[in-house]
């Protein structure tokens, strides 16, 4: 049974009937009762009630692919060779990078209802229930390596604050590298990953998770998270949401490529959750105690330590108690 279907029917958080859902699927009450599990499985909660049928516990908006390319603004639906809305897949991240390098790859845009491998940075999980969140990816084609990705997953953070700014959700802030906070807690991550040359031509796959809507599955998450509908007066339609922020990572891309961080240097510094706190940076091979000064214009973190203002390209950051 087309599981995409049984969901767009219980969508509208209305009940439906086994004999009604039986007859627009054309499948057995015991193949509905076993697809019903499933979706609950993936993070819905459906209601049984017996004469009435089966209900979600409240309507769902799903994703609408059309309604996305519809909404985009001429530079990013013209950068656009291919769009995916998946119902269900491993990581849309690894779809993306499946196709980066061919052509419909080099413009291509993946999103997710559901995803059974999401994956965050050092390999970390993802959570990613079924029509609650945000996931997709995206890949964009850089000519020069590595060299010229300095301070991108930076400028992704920053991309995503401004989008956020348009659905009038205060509150937020970014921890370096790119973590997108609202309200002191994680609402956003980034994860980006490449292929290609890294000294020459290669595509990077840049991968987005915005939680926007609480789910039962998302209580294994071990770190303090939060969701955007926790804060918003009004519900948040995901299809809008993934307008703006592709909208807007498409526009700083453009600038990025041009002017590089260092044109994102400002704006990021006013989002800064970490300026002036006393933290440990985790790197490799050891451990760093210092006081966050800022970011450089290449993303870089300054942290005084040890009376000097050192650059840190990567590493873990935990902010001390300050005592
Ligand atoms: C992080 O750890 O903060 C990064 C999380 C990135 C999650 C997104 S969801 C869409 C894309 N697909 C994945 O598997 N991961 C990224």
């Amino acid at each position: 049974m087309d599981l995409h279907k049984l969901i767009s029917m219980l969508a509208d958080g209305e009940f439906h009937s086994g004999e009604e859902i039986g007859e627009c699927l054309g499948v057995s009450r015991a193949a509905i009762w076993k697809q019903i599990k499933r979706i609950e499985e993936l993070g819905l909660d459906v209601f049984k009630v017996t004469g009435k049928g089966y209900k979600l516990s409240a309507p769902i908006r799903l994703l609408d692919g059309d309604r996305i390319f519809d909404g985009l603004n001429s530079s990013a639906s013209s950068w656009i060779r291919k769009l995916d809305v998946l119902t269900i897949t491993d990581s849309t991240n690894q779809r993306a990078l499946d196709l980066a390098d061919t052509v419909a790859g080099k413009g291509y845009l993946c999103f997710a209802e559901y995803q059974s491998q999401g994956r965050g940075r050092r390999g970390r999980k993802w959570v990613s229930p079924l029509g609650s969140n945000l996931y997709f990816s995206m890949v964009k084609e850089f000519a020069n390596g590595a060299a010229a990705l300095e301070g991108l997953s930076l400028m992704v953070g920053l991309s995503i604050v401004n989008a956020l700014k348009e659905f009038d959700i205060g509150g937020l802030s970014l921890k370096w590298p790119n973590d997108v906070i609202l309200e002191g807690k994680k609402v956003a991550g980034i994860l980006l990953e490449m292929t290609g040359d890294p000294s020459g031509l290669c595509q990077v796959v840049i991968g987005v998770g915005i939680n926007v809507a609480k789910s039962k599955m998302m209580d294994e998450i071990d770190q303090a998270w939060i969701s955007l509908g926790e804060v918003s007066n009004s519900s948040l339609d995901r299809n809008q949401l993934a307008i703006s922020v592709v909208n807007s990572l498409v526009a700083s891309l453009e600038k990025f490529e041009v002017e590089g961080f260092a044109a994102f240097r400002p704006g990021w510094s006013e989002y800064d959750a970490l300026k002036g706190r006393s933290v440990s940076l985790a790197t490799a091979n050891n451990s760093i105690n210092g006081d966050v000064v800022g970011v450089d214009d290449t993303g870089g973190l300054l942290l005084r330590t040890e009376g000097e203002v050192k650059c840190f390209k990567s590493g873990e950051i935990t902010v001390r108690l300050e005592s």
